[in-house]
């Protein structure tokens, strides 16, 4: 008998605080404005946390978790582990994974985080369902989620408007009998040739904090955005190739594309690739931005509230990040 993963809920979490483009010029002065924003990358306003009032990623992924939970009509006592991705934790350690179960309450799961960047919700999507298949584990939460605003350095005007906070849930389990929603594929890459163009470079043990470090502005976000780019068009684009013809499958096939959000512009060269109209893409980047690992969870959330999906529909995931790392994973609604 074949076990399957197959994803029985979903959730997210946006935090309230809404910043529109307008606010980077305003408010902070930077040489930039909406029309930029806009036409070069797609976004129109994005969430940040509210760090005054204690909101940050473990606070915005246990919210996520618990709407995912309350949709599927359970708590965090049912769930064996949640597996967290995010490149912002609140600590080193413990991990975020673990601040969420303490916050649920899920007494009997474990947790830890991993960190693959943009690509860390569907890296992790990928052990969740492997864990589910082998029968290791019979119920897991797998989240994305990420305070961008935490590490973005806000006098880099070419970074800092791209992203923006949040956290996605999904609510990943086995079963004997084929189901919606099953995770069907994944493809996995990384090239860490490409580190260099997209890294924070301390606060680890290589370059530990200092007063230093801190002077050097070595704490936030350098990011060499068109080799990025480049990058992301090209990898995106090839790794989606590859799993569709691995499945046999032809893009005609595929009813609703969720690619990650960095650049409005790569997701239309993704689009134009593959033959897709725009309607066969969810894009969320205009609301809320780049939310590097909450992305995925939160679209394909999105989308289902707004009615996308239907039972049976092939969806494909896309994402590429810093590392570099990217992949694609395949499910059927
Ligand atoms: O999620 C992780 C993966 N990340 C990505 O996929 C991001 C990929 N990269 C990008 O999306 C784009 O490279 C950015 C949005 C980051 C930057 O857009 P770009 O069109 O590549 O801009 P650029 O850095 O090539 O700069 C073009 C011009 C420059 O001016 P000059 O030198 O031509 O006079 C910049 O100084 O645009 C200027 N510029 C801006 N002007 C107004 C850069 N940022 C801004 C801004 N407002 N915010």
């Amino acid at each position: 008998m074949t076990r399957r993963a197959v994803v029985t809920a979903t959730g997210r979490y946006l935090p309230e605080r809404e910043v529109p483009n307008s606010w980077f010029s305003d408010e902070l002065g930077l040489e930039t404005s909406d029309a930029w924003i806009q036409s070069r990358t797609g976004v129109q306003t994005r969430r940040f946390v509210d760090r005054e009032a204690g909101e940050a990623t473990a606070s915005m992924a246990t919210e996520a978790a618990r709407r995912c939970l309350a949709s599927a009509g359970l708590t965090g006592a049912d769930v064996d582990g949640i597996l967290v991705a995010t490149v912002t934790p609140d600590h080193f350690f413990p991990s975020t994974a673990c601040l969420v179960q303490d916050a649920l309450g899920a007494k009997g799961a474990y947790g830890w985080d991993t960190s693959a960047a943009c690509s860390g919700f569907l890296f992790t999507l990928a052990q969740a369902a492997a864990m589910v298949r082998s029968g290791m584990a019979r119920r897991l939460l797998v989240i994305g989620a990420d305070t961008m605003s935490s590490i973005i350095d806000f006098e880099d005007r070419a970074t800092c408007v791209i992203f923006g906070d949040g956290a996605g849930c999904f609510l990943v389990e086995g079963s004997d009998e084929p189901a919606d929603g099953e995770l069907l594929d994944f493809v996995m890459h990384t090239d860490g040739a490409g580190g260099d163009s997209l890294k924070m470079v301390a606060g680890g043990s290589r370059h530990p904090t200092t007063a230093q470090t801190v002077a050097a502005n070595l704490h936030v976000v350098h990011q060499d955005g068109r080799t990025v780019f480049k990058h992301a068009v090209g990898r995106m684009g090839d790794v989606v190739t590859e799993l569709l013809e691995r499945n046999g499958l032809s893009s005609d096939d595929v009813k609703l594309a969720i690619p990650h959000q960095a650049n409005l512009r790569i997701i239309q060269s993704i689009a134009k690739r593959q033959g897709w109209s725009m309607d066969r893409i969810a894009v969320t980047i205009d609301r809320w931005a780049n939310t590097t690992a909450a992305t995925l969870p939160t679209t394909l959330d999105w989308a289902v509230e707004e009615g996308r999906l239907e039972r049976g529909d092939l969806v494909v995931f896309a994402t590429f990040g810093a590392g570099f790392t990217w992949g694609a994973a395949l499910m059927r609604w």
